[in-house]
């Protein structure tokens, strides 16, 4: 059964995981790399920084240690592990499915290529069973989104086989997955003299390498910056700051008819 293959331990009767090792690092590298980039040329970071400090002039009141505890505590359960921002509906499950999908399948590949991958290695079937779940949850997550929910398709009546620089990310995340189940599948067939497994093997290494070497252009270290936006807003909020913005209008919310028509979609 494939969902318990460790199929970096069959990869380890040809390849050294020594190699599969030094992959893995190289991609970690390239994160960072990536990422400093990209904070260098659009100087986001200073930015927030920056903004967050003027902002904190216009504080109405001193948070305490356990009121700031306590906006932290609600940013990573609400804003981080559920991502709130994308409010209730398809949305958010699609984004849910491929975030964790993600995680577990980096999860898994870092444990059995660190420490099950030799090929005499007993991995416990937990570790392939999670690598092929997340695999599985990113595709379907991912795909979701790609085809029917990203803003071009579904507000902008692109049709959904249009491709721009801005699907860099969601597309070479799913094609990674993708090609890393096939792979696996195939080489459960033991197709010793076949070449099908080798195609894919050789598919998921280029989609890895797309994925992590254009965190610099993609929209991969969102995953980071997110987060800190989110805990700078709420903290804003708490503070009575607002990030200099003025708050909601204390009036009935009259928006006309055509609000009920049509849901809002178009952004
Ligand atoms: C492993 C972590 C994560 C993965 C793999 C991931 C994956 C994705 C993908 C594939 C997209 C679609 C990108 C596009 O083409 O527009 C996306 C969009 C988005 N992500 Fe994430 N994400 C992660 C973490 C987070 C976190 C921590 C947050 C918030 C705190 C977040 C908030 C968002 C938002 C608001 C969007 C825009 C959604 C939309 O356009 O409908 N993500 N993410």
């Amino acid at each position: 059964m494939m969902l318990t293959v460790n199929p970096f331990s069959i990869l380890a009767q040809t390849v050294s995981p020594i190699y599969m090792q030094a992959f893995v690092v190289a991609m970690v590298l390239l994160i960072i790399i990536g990422t400093l980039l990209d904070i260098i040329h659009k100087k986001n970071v200073k930015y927030f920084f920056q903004n967050a400090k003027k902002a904190k002039l216009s504080a109405t009141k001193t948070l305490s240690n356990g009121e700031r505890l306590a906006v932290i505590s609600k940013t990573i359960v609400s804003d981080i592990a559920t991502t709130s921002e994308l409010g209730a509906g398809k949305r958010r499950v699609a984004h849910l499915l491929g975030m964790y999908g993600t995680i577990l399948f980096w999860l898994g590949s870092a444990i059995m290529i660190f420490c099950y991958s030799s090929t005499d290695a007993e991995t416990p079937s937990l570790w392939p069973i999670i690598w092929h779940v997340g695999a599985i949850m990113t595709v379907v997550g991912g795909g979701w989104f790609w085809f029917f929910l990203r803003v071009d398709v579904y507000s902008e009546a692109q049709p959904w086989y249009r491709i721009i620089k801005a699907d860099l990310f969601v597309l070479a995340l799913v094609a990674s997955s993708f090609t890393g189940l096939v792979w696996s599948y195939l080489q459960t067939l033991n197709l010793n003299d076949r070449w099908d497994d080798k195609v894919f093997l050789v598919l998921f290494i280029v989609s890895n390498l797309i994925l992590f070497g254009g965190v610099y252009w993609s929209k991969f270290a969102h995953m980071f910056y997110k987060p800190g936006a989110a805990l700078q807003k709420n903290l804003a909020e708490a503070d009575g700051s607002r990030d200099n913005l003025p708050p909601e209008a204390d009036a009935p919310k009259q928006f006309g008819l055509g609000i009920s028509r049509e849901k809002p979609k178009h952004y």
